[in-house]
């Protein structure tokens, strides 16, 4: 390989899939002599990997390829600057039109292409916009690329695209259509990560539970990828309602090495709603689903996503997400105000709901679901949990884990023990973490405690 020539920055938007990605970019481009910067104004080829879920995250995108464009003058021109993702697939040229400065938009599906489109650029010194759903894995396009060691927990992609169609949602247009990579290949993959030293894998998928890369499902991956040596913890997301299959749920029973954490997005808790957000389940179908979930591990940490404000949504149907979110007890959430999507059907729904009115529902639950958070977290204090140690913290000597709840968790602990599972005795919490410190009579037992 050439010794690194040229610089690379990759500023990325959205959700972990786009953080894979993004790996999976710096990958493809390292054969190339790029090395990474953390400075824009220094690279060669600056790429935007954006977001399009909300109005917000793409308008960034703009605002931040204003500051990209003054650089590249500074630089007299001499810059490369790339909009991939979600923001690319679903707008292609538009952004070349809106910033003349953009020189390549390529979207989810054919970033492995990149050094060819890269190298079509520099020839023709034209705009290239790639934007197709190419035909080829590009999974098995990227299996060849190395990658350097990134830490101890790493996501890894499994499934993509969505063909569930949320009435508000664009991901089903910007990813394309479910599909998943075959089991061999996941578990491959898995393994060259233990090789490196991770020991906490990710499993993602826009809906990950929809996975059918294996005969027996998610559920039969896990069971697989739990054989490998090195891997102590799995972790999948996101998962829909609907996918979620008894081999799944049976696996929190009896795996050890899948983590009792499950972001399980219900969106809202009233039925009218759910049926015009085309969800395809009812509010007592996520809460019975809950329960059998519980029944099979008792102290799961559930997580959940909202958006509040949908078209037509009344006060009544805001109680009833109210109550949902008080009957399943959260460990944490995310809400949203709803943002009409371009192109998606609730965005020509008439009846949409006045912004004051979305934002005031919105603080009141943001206000619930930081209660049961607050329980949530307080409740692990006076318990030891077994830790993964995962970076060194702020302060010297501290360094900062992961409990199997996904609670960031601070502690005194020497470098050395990065990458190993400590029992850590939890005395203290935060707003967003706890912390405490290492239970002195045990040892790394690798082990989970229930
Ligand atoms: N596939 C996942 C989530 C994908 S998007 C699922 O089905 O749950 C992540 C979250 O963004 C969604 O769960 C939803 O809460 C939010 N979201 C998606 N579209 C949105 C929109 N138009 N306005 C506001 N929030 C939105
Ligand atoms: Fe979007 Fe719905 Fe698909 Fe999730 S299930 S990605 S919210 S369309
Ligand atoms: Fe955003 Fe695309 Fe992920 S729209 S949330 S980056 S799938």
């Amino acid at each position: 390989m050439n010794a690194p020539t040229k610089k690379v920055f990759v500023k990325t938007y959205g959700c972990q899939m786009n953080v894979y990605d993004s790996e999976r970019m710096r990958d493809v481009l390292a054969p190339l002599g790029y090395a990474e910067t953390p400075l824009p104004e220094d690279a060669d080829l600056v790429i935007l990997n954006t977001c399009h879920i909300r109005e917000k995250a793409a308008e960034k995108v703009y605002s931040e390829l204003g500051l990209i464009r003054r650089m590249k003058e500074a630089r007299g021109g001499n810059m490369i600057v790339a909009v991939a993702g979600c923001v690319a697939q679903a707008e292609g040229e538009e952004i070349v039109r809106r910033v003349p400065a953009v020189d390549l938009v390529f979207g989810p599906q054919t970033y492995h292409r990149l050094p060819q489109i890269l190298a079509r650029a520099e020839a023709t010194g034209k705009a290239v916009v790639e934007t197709e759903f190419p035909a080829e894995d590009k999974f098995v396009g990227l299996a060849t690329a190395k990658s350097p060691v990134r830490g101890v927990s790493a996501f890894l992609t499994v499934q993509e695209g969505c063909d569930k169609f949320c009435t508000f949602c664009v991901v089903p247009y910007t990813r394309g259509a479910e599909f998943s990579r075959p089991a061999a290949q996941v578990v491959a993959e898995a393994q060259r990560l233990a090789e490196q030293g991770v020991r906490e894998v990710t499993l993602l998928g826009q809906n990950v539970n929809a996975y059918h890369g294996h005969a027996r499902g998610l559920g039969g991956l896990v069971a697989e990828l739990s054989l490998i040596n090195g891997i102590d913890r799995i972790r999948y997301m996101t998962s829909h309602p609907r996918d979620m299959d008894d081999e799944l749920i049976a696996a929190h029973a009896v795996n050890d090495k899948l983590m009792p954490f499950l972001h399980l997005p219900v969106q809202a808790g009233s039925d009218r709603i759910l049926k015009a957000m085309n969800r395809g389940h009812t509010a007592d179908h996520y809460i019975r689903l809950i329960e059998r979930v519980r029944a099979a591990r008792a102290d799961i940490a559930i997580s959940g996503d909202f958006i509040v404000g949908f078209p037509g949504e009344t006060e009544e149907d805001f109680a009833d997400t109210l109550d949902l979110v008080k009957q399943v007890k959260y460990a944490s959430a995310f809400s949203f105000n709803y943002s009409a999507r371009p192109g998606t059907p609730a965005s020509d729904m008439k009846t949409q709901v006045p912004r004051p009115v979305a934002l005031g529902r919105l603080y009141r639950l943001q206000a619930l679901i930081h209660d049961q958070q607050t329980h949530f977290n307080t409740a692990s204090v006076g318990r030891t949990l077994p830790v993964l140690i995962e970076k060194k913290g702020r302060d010297p000597g501290q360094m900062v884990g992961k409990s199997p709840y996904l609670q960031a968790v601070h502690l005194n602990a020497p470098e050395a023990s990065l990458g190993r599972i400590l029992p850590v005795h939890i005395d203290g919490v935060g707003r967003n973490s706890l912390s405490g410190h290492i239970e002195p009579a045990v040892h790394d037992s690798g082990e989970q405690s229930r």
